[in-house]
């Protein structure tokens, strides 16, 4: 029988400031676009990491999540927390700072680290900046 694969998932909360603003847009195209988003503004936002592996028949998991939680930590949390996500984030740089772009920049942040995952994969990324809007990545392309 195969192993049963499993989905897990660590969730941490950091708080940003940022503004949405396209340099393909004007000024005011932008402001029509984003309208109170063009302004700098402020979120507690919330992100989840959701890594999928067989369950380890020894130890009853499929990761230690409190090596996830380190990942998301070094990774993610300690370059953005307090942060003006559209100035003081080397890989934010020249990124429109949507929860969308967010959820691609952070899959990539914690791809880098796939080798501290212990063999599970990287499954979902969500970005939840308030309470009625979130963004899911499963890492998709087309
Ligand atoms: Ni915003």
């Amino acid at each position: 029988m195969n192993a049963p694969l499993v989905q897990i998932t660590h969730c941490q909360e950091f708080a940003a400031a940022h503004r949405l603003h396209s340099p393909k847009l004007s000024g005011s195209e932008n402001a029509a676009l984003y309208g109170p988003c063009n302004n700098l503004h402020g979120h507690n936002y919330r992100f989840e990491v959701t890594v999928e592996g067989p369950v380890d028949p020894a130890t009853g998991m499929v990761m230690n999540l409190n090596d996830l939680a380190e990942v998301m930590r070094t990774a993610v949390w300690q370059k953005v927390d307090h942060k003006n996500l559209c100035q003081d984030v080397p890989f934010l740089n020249g990124v429109i700072t949507t929860a969308e772009n967010l959820a691609i920049a952070f899959w990539n942040q914690i791809s880098a680290h796939q080798a501290r995952l212990d063999g599970a994969k990287l499954h979902r990324i969500r970005v939840v900046e308030s309470p009625d809007n979130f963004v899911d990545y499963f890492g998709g392309a087309q």
